[in-house]
């Protein structure tokens, strides 16, 4: 085994105890108004207690026109203090490190959720959204800050910000969707600004220990590889994050892009010079020869998803047993509500397809 159960130091804030993160995972579990569940804390402080480094929330929207789904966690108003502070103290109980994410879902906020017509970068017919005014689009920026400050408030050690899978921030960056023309569109260094004044503001508000992540789509989702190669490799020379996230998909791919085929993904990432800052990756990683297979590339610490909603003790479990396999799918429902999933949770991973679960 690598170093799967060594401490991990940031440059700021805590360090966590091993390399195992729990990765952000939408739920469909919060109340209507976007406040905590009982069902949302058992899911994700079980995790806290099962052995991860860090404990990530699902996307938390910063501002109601940002919900992409129902049932999801919200930070934009001070009615989720309560919740976010009830959450961040039990994970912290349990030993383990604290984040939100932060999002909003642009133009794929759904009317029927948010009772209002989407927004994006630009007009989008394909979603019948509109291009934000400079107003709204300074207005959301603010959002992103506040809802950072009333995470810190609550409690949490850091936030993430959620710049992939063609959400809000991901449509900025994209030159797909971004057809805007003024600061803010055009050139890879104007599609960035709208993510980089985020994590300035919140760097001016929040305390010098607070942690800042920002994940990543490499590619698809409307950014292309060089684009996303050139933006890691800047946010880590900056150093104004912690960490960077990439959310892969499958660590072991091969880009879509035939310009940067013949290597995985994950080496394209692993490679870049981090400053202090913390590389971490998503996608895929199930078993322990995946786990120490990612981490010989040299990156920091695993995101992990599928396998922590099967298995809440994960880490725990591969201590125990450096050969511990996971379950295999299609799991029966019981599995899954013995391992602190609701029926919410498991209605909606059924919905999702690609993750199979019998009747029972
Ligand atoms: C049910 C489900 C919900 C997810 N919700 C989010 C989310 O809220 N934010 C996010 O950045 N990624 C989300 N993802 C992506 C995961 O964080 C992760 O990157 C992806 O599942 C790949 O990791 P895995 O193979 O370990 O599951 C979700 C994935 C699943 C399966």
């Amino acid at each position: 085994m690598t170093h799967l159960f060594e401490e991990l130091t940031f440059k700021r804030g805590p360090a966590i105890k091993n390399r195992f993160m729990l990765a952000p995972l939408t739920n469909q579990q919060s109340h209507h108004d976007g406040t905590l569940s009982d069902d949302e804390f058992k899911w994700l402080t079980m995790r806290a207690k099962g052995g991860f480094g860090q404990t990530m929330t699902c996307a938390a929207h910063v501002q109601k026109a940002g919900q992409g789904f129902a049932g999801q966690l919200a930070a934009f108003d001070d009615k989720h203090l309560e919740g976010l502070k009830r959450l961040a103290d039990e994970i912290r109980r349990q030993g383990s490190i604290s984040s939100c994410q932060l999002y909003h879902g642009g133009y794929r906020c759904p009317s029927d959720v948010t009772g209002l017509q989407p927004t994006g970068p630009s007009d989008n017919e394909e979603s019948g959204s509109r291009g934000m005014t400079r107003d709204e689009l300074k207005g959301v920026i603010s959002n992103f800050i506040e809802a950072a400050v009333r995470c810190e408030q609550a409690g949490f050690d850091g936030v993430e910000l959620h710049g992939a899978h063609s959400y809000l921030i991901c449509q900025f960056l994209s030159p797909d969707y971004n057809q805007r023309e003024d600061e803010y569109g055009g050139s890879a260094e104007n599609r960035a600004r709208f993510l980089k004044e985020i994590i300035g503001g919140i760097r001016e508000k929040c305390g010098a220990d607070f942690q800042v992540g920002v994940r990543l789509s490499p590619e698809r989702m409307g950014v292309y590889m060089q684009d996303m190669l050139d933006l890691a490799r800047g946010l880590m020379a900056e150093g104004d994050i912690d960490y960077l996230d990439m959310s892969l998909w499958d660590c072991f791919k091969e880009p879509e892009e035939d310009a940067f085929k013949g290597r995985a993904l994950i080496e394209w990432f692993a490679e870049l010079p981090r400053n202090g800052v913390r590389l971490v990756v998503a996608g895929n990683i199930r078993t322990p020869q995946d786990a120490d297979r990612v981490l010989a590339t040299g990156v920091d610490a695993l995101m992990l998803g599928r396998v922590a909603i099967l298995h809440h003790n994960y880490p725990a479990l591969l201590q125990a047993d450096p050969k511990f396999q996971p379950i295999e799918l299609p799991v029966p429902r019981d599995h899954l509500r013995a391992e602190g999933v609701s029926e919410s949770f498991i209605d909606y991973l059924q919905g999702m397809g690609r993750f199979g679960i019998t009747s029972t």
